[in-house]
């Protein structure tokens, strides 16, 4: 896309999306003081678009909580389609911090970009906040004292998964998902709380991402014929995974599993296919704090539908960088911002409170779910307070 599109295409979404007290950036425009330059940089094209999209309007909608006085701070978005490609990663971060000179980074979804975006950030006078990207790197071996998450380590939602698929009385399991950085951690995480529960993983099948294309790794899981079926998917990926798995009519044979981003965001497209099916989440639609209740009522006003998983990961992006922003007597100091932001607790966050461990990843409980009429419905707890096992990390 040309620069003057992409600027009036920008432009037209946030006078369309109508947040008071907004500017729209010209890129590599010249900074006031008072500017505090936020860049999007998240898939808004690809199988994670949707993802994107919901990232950002869970932290535009958190502003909303904050009152700003715009003599004091402003602030200006960009926006930048990373477009899910990990090779691109360097030049996006490069030229959100040289060209437009933003102070901090929300960004992204997958975790292959997520990595490149680290590498080059580290060393940077601008922060990093990841609203998804599960990479376990990013808050152990690469963490850095500018490289906060408020989503998960790819480790955390699926480490408690086999226990619940034991004590569902399955033993033999075969895991499915995508060739790629989060895909492989996910496969990992599950197997080392599958086995250490007592279960069997009898099979991997890992195609390359974004690969829809199903049919021979469920026709052999057919004929193995395992207890349960675990995956990692997401997005429109998910949504394909879970017909495919019907339409060959498994469903009704083998259980299926997995992390909560199964169902996120997916479960209009998938209507009745998603009955049932049990997953592990940092976060459940129907969590009973009133945080979680007020932020769904204003964000179905706003935005005319249902949040999910990944608004809520946006919206506490947001949290955490208004309310230390809000609380900070120098507006426009990042060094002072992001030592601030250090240990940060976020109260009122929709998936209950959480904190940011030493390695600047949550805390956080991880919630079973299973889809009933059309809603990932709270069973309980299947872990209280995980911690990412960071030890790798030295900040
Ligand atoms: C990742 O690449 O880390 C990733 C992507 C989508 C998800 C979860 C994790 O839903």
């Amino acid at each position: 896309m040309d620069k003057r599109k992409f600027i009036k295409q920008i432009s037209s979404y946030f006078a369309a999306a109508s947040f008071p007290g907004f500017l729209v950036s010209c890129a590599g425009e010249k900074t006031n003081n008072n500017i505090f330059k936020i860049g999007f940089m998240l898939p808004y094209s690809g199988t994670y678009a949707r993802l994107g999209f919901n990232i950002e309007n869970g932290f535009m909608l958190s502003l909303e909580s904050f009152n700003f006085d715009p003599k004091i701070i402003k602030f200006e978005f960009i926006r930048l389609d990373d477009e899910s490609n990990p090779s691109k990663a360097a030049e996006n971060v490069n030229k959100l911090i040289n060209k437009d000179k933003v102070d901090v980074i929300i960004g992204t979804v997958h975790s292959g970009v997520a990595m490149g975006m680290i590498k080059a950030i580290k060393n940077s006078n601008s922060a990093l906040i990841i609203p998804n990207a599960g990479a376990n790197a990013a808050t152990r071996s690469m963490c850095a004292n500018n490289v906060f998450r408020t989503s998960f380590s790819n480790w955390q939602p699926i480490y408690p998964l086999g226990k619940v698929i034991v004590d569902d009385g399955h033993k033999n399991v075969v895991f499915v998902t995508w060739k790629y950085a989060a895909g492989n951690e996910a496969r990992d995480s599950f197997s080392e709380g599958l086995i250490k529960s007592g279960g069997k993983l009898i099979k991997v099948f890992q195609l390359p991402f974004p690969s829809v294309e199903f049919q021979s790794i469920l026709t052999e899981i057919a004929s193995i014929q395992p207890d349960a079926v675990a995956c990692f998917f997401a997005g429109g990926g998910a949504v394909k995974f879970v017909k495919d798995y019907v339409s060959l009519g498994l469903k009704n044979k083998i259980p299926l599993y997995g992390n909560g981003f199964l169902t996120e965001g997916v479960l209009e497209a998938l209507g009745n296919d998603a009955e049932g099916i049990k997953t592990t989440l940092h976060y459940s639609d129907d969590l009973p704090n009133d945080a979680n209740l007020e932020f769904r009522d204003k964000y179905q006003k706003k935005f005319n539908q249902f949040p999910d998983v990944y608004s809520v990961q946006g919206y506490d992006a947001g949290l955490l960088l208004f309310n230390t922003l809000n609380n900070l007597q120098e507006k426009k100091n990042i060094n002072l911002l992001i030592s601030s932001m250090k240990n940060a607790k976020v109260l009122n966050s929709p998936r209950g409170p959480w904190m940011l461990s030493s390695s600047n990843n949550p805390v956080q409980n991880i919630y079973l779910r299973e889809v009933k009429n059309g809603k990932n419905q709270l069973i309980g707890k299947a872990w209280e307070n995980l911690e990412d096992p960071s030890s790798e990390c030295r900040i």
